[in-house]
């Protein structure tokens, strides 16, 4: 797969610049758009993302595949992707958060250079949008959002979560380097959607390390408690529960996942 980097300064949001191209009809297939800084940067859920010149990396993809991607399997994908970038760039504590933030696991209070109180902190998150999907032409940009050389965060950001940069888990490399990672590791995690979604779903059990694992699962109308079985990209996730039996919950639904 190719990449066309296009370069941006100050814009509201990465993200908004690969939908503006999609609109004009000027869009390919491999397009990342990149800045500088964002004045209305997007996060999951309707947040905001902190997006100060020269902090971040803030990247969105451009992808116009022949068919359409499993909405599951493409948000796994790129979290893994990620993930993989920050393992790659020498954080080997990294591991996934559902459905794909990137967090640095927590290290005890006292070898903690970072202040984040013995939690795990966030490095990365990934928004995957597309608007009013045509089957026919599917279109879909991955928004990325990298901590790269912050040294610290704004309190109001780290109230709401443990927060945390390369630079600050002492990873000092270049916002340049750090998009070369992630659009190093893309190809191989978007193929694998299709050829080996098997392997997909492996890896990110993996690095979310809850393979086994006891969990507490929210979905959209209830909350669910019991061992995670087995990660399936198109049936779902398996729960046993304490009485052994097995729940099959599609991930379009699945909003959390915690081990207990
Ligand atoms: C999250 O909430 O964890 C997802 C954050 C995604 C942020 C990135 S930064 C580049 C792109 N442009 C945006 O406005 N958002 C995404």
């Amino acid at each position: 797969m190719e990449f066309q980097v296009i370069r941006h300064g100050s814009v509201d949001s990465t993200s908004e610049r690969a939908f503006a191209a999609l609109r004009d009809g000027n869009a390919r297939h491999g397009d990342v758009h990149v800045a500088d800084e964002q004045t209305a940067g997007r996060g999951r859920q309707g947040r905001r993302w902190h997006s100060p010149r020269a902090g971040g990396l803030y990247a969105s993809v451009v992808l116009l595949p022949s068919v359409p991607f499993s909405a599951a399997g493409l948000t796994i994908a790129a979290g893994l992707a990620v993930h993989d970038a920050v393992v790659r760039l020498g954080i080997g504590h990294a591991a996934l958060d559902w459905p794909n933030d990137v967090v640095v696991r927590a290290r005890p209070a006292t070898t903690d250079p970072r202040g984040t109180r013995g939690l795990d902190a966030k490095i990365a998150g990934i928004l995957v949008e597309t608007r009013g999907l045509d089957p026919h032409a599917p279109h879909y940009v991955i928004g990325i959002g990298l901590n790269v050389a912050q040294s610290a965060f704004p309190a109001e950001l780290s109230a709401e979560r443990a927060v945390t940069s390369l630079h600050l888990e002492g990873c000092t490399v270049t916002r340049e380097t750090a998009l070369a990672a992630v659009l190093e590791a893309l190809p191989a995690r978007l193929d694998s959607i299709r050829s080996s979604a098997r392997e997909l779903a492996r890896d990110y059990l993996a690095a979310t390390m809850l393979a086994g694992a006891r969990v507490r699962v929210r979905t959209g109308e209830c909350e669910l408690t019991g061992r995670i079985d087995t990660l399936d990209i198109r049936s779902g996730l398996v729960i046993v529960d304490a009485d052994g039996r097995a729940r099959t919950l599609a991930l379009e639904v699945v909003r959390e996942i915690a081990s207990i």
